[in-house]
């Protein structure tokens, strides 16, 4: 596919340029090392919606500024799990695979390498989340994003019209047994702080109206009044069907990247990698609305 010209905003000068047909696109002549302007701010969150996936490149990005503009976007989430967080930043957490000098992980280790939507476990989940790659394997570790408002577009009439009556079981503990067994378990606070919630399995975009999947196959235990396997089998089945390669935009991360991406129209996941290379990524996360 040739690369779309970049259109520059009359009103902040960033261009915004698509990365494939459904999803994702580079934001450029932006420097959020210092405080963005109301302007900027404006195309920023405006690019947002249609293109579910923004990347910045080249950008530095010490925590105190990953705050400041994350918080632009509303209030900010640290994780449940208290010791991932910078040190004295509480809303930053370490993706990473490193070790302190005691050996422990100092961030989450191996997180999202299945489909997920950002704590879709919370009666209000993400709005956003914003990953900037401090320390970047030479290759793999990309991240995979899918279109959901593609995937629902695209779903089998039958299948929509089951899902349109439908609510998935989001299940922190269940996810975190079942896929983070490698990590020491919850605590019980921990596991307080995340009762299963259900939330619409198509889900209408708070901004824009259009309607997306929200169902995923990493955060999603089962469907609600469905037998337990059954709702399993079709919450993995439409997670499949959902992130088919044409609804999915992969990052190759470098350094200095940010991505900013949209939880209520996307699934993401990690992919694999060469766990001698380092990997010390920084996230924050925006809360979103109640789905409906
Ligand atoms: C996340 C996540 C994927 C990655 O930070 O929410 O899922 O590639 N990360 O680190
Ligand atoms: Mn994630």
């Amino acid at each position: 596919m040739p690369t779309p010209a970049a259109t520059p905003s009359a009103r902040s000068g960033i261009r915004v340029r698509p990365l494939t047909e459904h999803i994702g696109a580079e934001v450029e002549n932006v420097d959020l090392s210092r405080p963005i302007s109301p302007a900027e701010f404006e195309d920023i969150n405006d690019a947002l919606v249609p293109h579910s996936v923004l990347v910045f490149r080249d950008q530095d990005l010490p925590p105190a500024m990953h705050v400041d503009f994350s918080a632009r976007f509303g209030r900010l989430v640290g994780h449940l799990v208290k010791r991932f967080s910078v040190e004295d930043y509480p809303e930053v957490t370490y993706i990473s695979n490193v070790r302190n000098e005691k050996g422990e992980m100092i961030g989450a280790d191996r997180a999202g390498m299945v489909w997920h939507s950002d704590m879709s476990y919370f009666p209000r989940p993400m709005l956003g989340s914003m990953l900037y790659g401090v320390e970047c394997p030479p290759e793999g570790a990309d991240t995979e994003f899918a279109s959901m408002f593609a995937a629902h577009d695209a779903l089998p009439p039958s299948l929509h019209a089951l899902l349109a009556r439908s609510r998935g079981v989001h299940d922190y503990a269940w996810h975190y047994a079942t896929y983070l067994s490698h990590r020491p378990p919850l605590t019980e606070d921990e596991k307080a702080k995340a009762p299963p919630v259900a939330h619409p399995a198509l889900r209408t975009h708070p901004v824009s109206g259009r309607k997306a999947v929200y169902l995923s196959e990493g955060l999603t235990r089962t469907v609600e009044g469905m037998d337990e396997e059954a709702g399993r089998r079709l919450v993995v089945e439409v997670s499949q069907f959902a992130t088919q390669p044409q609804f999915v935009y992969r990052h190759k991360w470098r350094p200095r990247a940010l991505v900013f991406w949209d939880n209520r129209s996307t699934m993401h996941r990690a992919t694999e990698f060469d766990n001698r290379h380092r990997r010390l990524m920084r996230r924050t996360t925006v809360e979103g609305d109640v789905p409906f």
